[in-house]
Parts: structure tokens; sequence; C-alpha cells
């Protein structure tokens, strides 16, 4: 395996273990993109969205709606989430999204400058449950640190999360970094995800139906 293959090694599924009906044509390849696409870029100037995990893009079109004239960048491994995605972003004929195909991480460490980010939206990571897989969530110490260098001042991270034990990471990690990132709604009134003001995404849907409460957290950065 080479070196960046290793690096960038992604777990879970990349597509449904049933075949779907999407036909992948020359339009779908416009809107979803690899890591050598010149069309991931975000300017500065702008206002720049990153919504990472955006499995079937629930969470970019709502966001979409919130804020009309931003650039977005819908970012998952998932093909047949992006595939779905790309679908809606054609028939609603929108050109402010992006769709990258691939690991977050390596989108941010070779596409994304610093300073560009306002908000990056991560919504029900997956939880890996068993202590041996821990290391695999998205969230740790070093990719926030990492997303950090990348968020503009007063740029936000929004995090959903429906797992005691992630939880009590994120919290661990957002105790370690309180100087360069202020937790805004740490009342227990606002911890609630209000899906009348967040995405009702797939995620949410299925917390929901399992009765796990979604605990929802917003970072500024100072
Ligand atoms: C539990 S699903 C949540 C999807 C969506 N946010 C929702 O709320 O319905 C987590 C998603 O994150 C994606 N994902 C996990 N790690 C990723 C990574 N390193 N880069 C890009 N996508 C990732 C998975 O493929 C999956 O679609």
């Amino acid at each position: 395996m080479s070196k960046n293959l290793f690096k960038y090694r992604m777990y879970g599924r990349r597509q449904a273990r049933k075949k779907n009906n999407f036909n992948t044509n020359n339009k779908e390849k416009n809107v979803i993109e690899d890591i050598n696409s010149k069309k991931i870029k975000f300017l500065k100037k702008n206002y720049n969205i990153l919504d990472i995990g955006s499995g079937s893009g629930e969470s970019t079109l709502h966001l979409n709606d919130r804020y009309p004239d931003s650039q977005i960048i819908a970012c998952d491994n998932f093909k047949d989430g992006n595939i779905n995605l790309s679908n809606k972003i054609l028939s609603k004929k929108l050109n402010n999204i992006i769709i990258f195909n691939g690991n977050v991480l390596e989108l941010i460490d070779k596409k994304i400058k610093e300073d560009t980010l306002d908000s990056v939206w991560i919504l029900f990571p997956d939880p890996w449950p068993k202590k041996r897989h821990s290391k695999r969530r998205l969230i740790s110490s070093f990719f926030i640190k990492k997303l950090s260098n990348l968020i503009k001042k007063n740029g936000h991270i929004h995090i959903a999360i429906d797992t005691d034990f992630y939880l009590r990471q994120i919290l661990i990690i957002i105790h370690k970094y309180r100087k360069i990132f202020l937790w805004e709604n740490q009342g227990f009134e606002s911890w609630e995800y209000d899906d009348s003001t967040l995405p009702k995404t797939k995620y949410y849907k299925k917390a929901m139906k399992f009765d796990r409460i979604p605990f929802y957290i917003n970072l500024k950065k100072l």
C-alpha cells in the first residue's frame, strides 16, 4: 500500500450492498469531484461551508437553503449518497455546491487553505463503538486542531452526536482547546437538536427512531 493510500485509508462502506439504479452519467461527474479536481477551492472573500460526512445530502441542501449565498463543499466517501445528492443539485440547478468523493482528511490536507472556512458541519459522525476501533472516530484532538487552522476568526464548527462515549470524547477535546474555540451553547436547553432549524438528516431520524437523544454542539473560533 502506498504511503498516501495508508494515510487516507477509509473504513466503512463506500457503496450500498444492493446495487442502486442511479445512472452515473457525465453530468453527475461534473458535480462529484475527486482530489485532482481544479474546481475544489474556496475563496477567502466568500462564505464557505464544509459539510463533512454529508451522507445523502439532506444537510447540504438544508445549508444551501439557509445560506443561499454560500459556497459549499459536501464531503463523503459513500458513493451512493454522493450520487443521490448530485441528482438533487442537478435538478435544482444549483451551482454553488461541489461534492468531494473521498476522505475529508485528504481534502483538508491538500485543498483547503488556512483561514478560509466560515462553518464546518459534522452531523452524526460514525461512532465506531468498539474500543479497538475507537481510533477510527473522525473527531479527535488532531482533527479539531487541523480544522482550527482552516477556520476564519468567528467561524463555527457544528457537531451533532447521539452516543455518550463519543460525546464524552468530544467534550474532553473542547476543554483542551477552550482557548481556541468557545463552546457557545453551554446551556442545558441549547444542547437540544432543534429540528426546526437544524437538518433532519437520515441519521437524525435514525437516532429519534431508536430513542437516542441527539446532542448539538456549536463552537466558535476565537
Ligand atoms: C453516520 S453517517 C451520517 C451521515 C449524515 N451526516 C447524516 O446525519 O445522516 C457518517 C457519514 O460520514 C462519512 N464519513 C466517515 N468518515 C469520513 C471521512 N473521513 N471522510 C469523508 N466522509 C466520511 C460516512 O461515509 C458516512 O456517510
